[in-house]
């Protein structure tokens, strides 16, 4: 196999600066629809293992893809900013920016790509932050690359553009191939024009597999435009959740149900049925990130974020709603066994970052309860490392006084409740998710206590 990316030479092609979740998928993507692509990393062990098409992590379909695209000769990774800048005109920057101080993003590897990029380039270039940066990012960028240019280089070489990426871990790829909206902000016409180009097969749905019934909306705006429609894209979707868990509590002290409040409420169009499932809230590495950002931008700027604050507030509490429902039915909880099924912080990923599991577990630990866990695919769940993680659920719930589903894997959801019965030390199970059907849960005898559900707090 060739990895000096030989092939690339022929036409400019496109970087993908950043090989995380979005780095990876996006460079794989793109040379899946034909463009010739180079991913910086700056990991030379990554490097190395993605010129073999091995992910860094897990994503469904994504080593196929990778492998696909290195194989091809289309796509490379490489840690050297000079080849991959001269030999394309697009950089997409996909940098990590982790959570920061003061609800703002870290932006120390943007900062570098940055500076990286601008020393490496010479000719006309469109830097694309598909990174999620603080509103006005653009103008920074511009001028921390513009300031790392070589001596000779005019500024002018540079035009910054705005793309925002949507994508969910876990489908990612069909999120990248059938998206609902491409988003693409920028001042300059021809460049805002060059980055939809690069869309274009996703845009007329004309690849293989796509879908020309449901092709995507374009939408062209200013930069700053386009970097908060990112931000409020995933406020919107972690309030309807903070919303639907409000409800949920409202609904255990009025005898209702909130699957079937959520399920009606849905099907109003004007409310959607997505994203009203109740539980033990958001986790992952963009609600709790973005939705901090957002408030501290809105704070920095005079306006007091008052639905972000509450959205927040609402679910850093729900996650504690499980341990409270563990304090009722086990009182006292000190000395107890609590299994937890699922870590990951949704069914799909190996991902732990801000799970509810992680507050769940702290907040468990201080109260003396002891914990064990299960996950198909998390192996140890870091912040906690002393949690042992089965892969077997029914191993990890011997001898157990209750179960708590904090993850909606589908082999907890068919589990069978007679040997769970047998297993268990206890007969409490608490659904974090609501995805467990209370009768078949009840019928082995067992107590089945859901989130904002019928019997919920008898
Ligand atoms: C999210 C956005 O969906 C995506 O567009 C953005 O680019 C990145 O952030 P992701 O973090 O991968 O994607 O996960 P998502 O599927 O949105 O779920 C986020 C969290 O919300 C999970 O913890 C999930 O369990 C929880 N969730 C989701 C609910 O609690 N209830 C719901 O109804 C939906």
């Amino acid at each position: 196999m060739d990895n000096t990316g030989a092939a690339v030479t022929a036409q400019k092609g496109i970087a993908v600066v950043g090989s995380g979740y979005v780095g990876t998928v996006m460079a794989a993507c793109l040379s899946e629809l034909g463009h010739t692509v180079v991913g910086v990393e700056i990991d030379p062990d990554k490097v190395e293992s993605l010129n073999k098409g091995i992910p860094p992590f897990f994503e469904t379909g994504l080593e196929e893809l990778l492998t696909a695209g290195v194989t091809s000769g289309r796509l490379f990774f490489t840690d050297d900013y000079q080849l991959a800048m001269d030999r394309t005109e697009i950089v997409f920057l996909c940098v990590d920016t982790p959570p920061g101080t003061n609800g703002h993003p870290n932006m120390n590897s943007v900062a570098a790509a940055a500076e990286s990029i601008g020393a490496a380039i010479r000719e006309p270039h469109i830097i694309v932050t598909k990174s999620t940066v603080p509103v006005g990012s653009g103008n920074w960028l511009e001028a921390t690359i513009g300031a790392a240019l070589p001596d000779g280089v005019d500024a002018d070489v540079l035009r910054v553009v705005s793309n925002p990426e949507f994508l969910r871990e876990g489908s990612a790829i069909s999120d990248f191939l059938h998206p609902d909206r491409i988003v693409v902000g920028g001042d300059c016409e021809a460049s805002v024009e060059k980055v939809a180009a690069v869309y274009e097969r996703i845009l007329s749905q004309s690849f293989e597999g796509g879908d020309p019934t449901r092709k995507p909306a374009l939408l062209k705006t200013g930069r700053a435009t386009a970097e908060t429609i990112k931000y409020a894209a995933n406020a919107f979707l972690a309030t309807k959740i903070s919303f639907i868990n409000e409800i949920a509590n409202i609904c255990e002290w009025l005898d209702a149900d909130v699957t079937e409040v959520a399920h009606a409420i849905g099907l109003d169009e004007r409310i959607g049925p997505r994203f009203l499932s109740a539980g033990v809230g958001w986790g992952g590495s963009c609600f709790g990130k973005d939705t901090a950002a957002l408030a501290s931008m809105a704070r920095e700027q005079g306006v007091e974020p008052l639905i972000l604050d509450a959205v927040r507030r609402v679910n850093t509490n729900q996650r504690h709603a499980v341990v409270r429902k563990l304090q009722h039915h086990l009182r006292p909880l000190r000395g107890r066994k609590v299994t937890l099924l699922g870590v990951a912080f949704k069914p799909g990923t190996d991902d732990v970052r801000d799970a509810p599991a992680l507050t769940i577990v702290r907040s468990l630990e201080e109260k003396g309860v002891l914990i064990r866990a299960t996950d198909p695919m998390v192996t140890e769940l870091t912040g906690a490392p002393d949690i042992k993680i089965f892969s077997n659920p029914y191993e990890a719930m011997r001898n157990a006084d209750a179960l708590v589903l904090l993850t909606e894997w589908p082999e907890f959801l068919d589990l069978d409740y007679s040997r769970v019965a047998e297993t268990m030390a206890g007969n409490v199970i608490i659904d974090g998710r609501n995805a467990l059907d209370p009768e078949s849960v009840m019928s082995a005898g067992l107590v089945y206590e859901g989130i904002g559900r019928f019997a919920s707090r008898k």
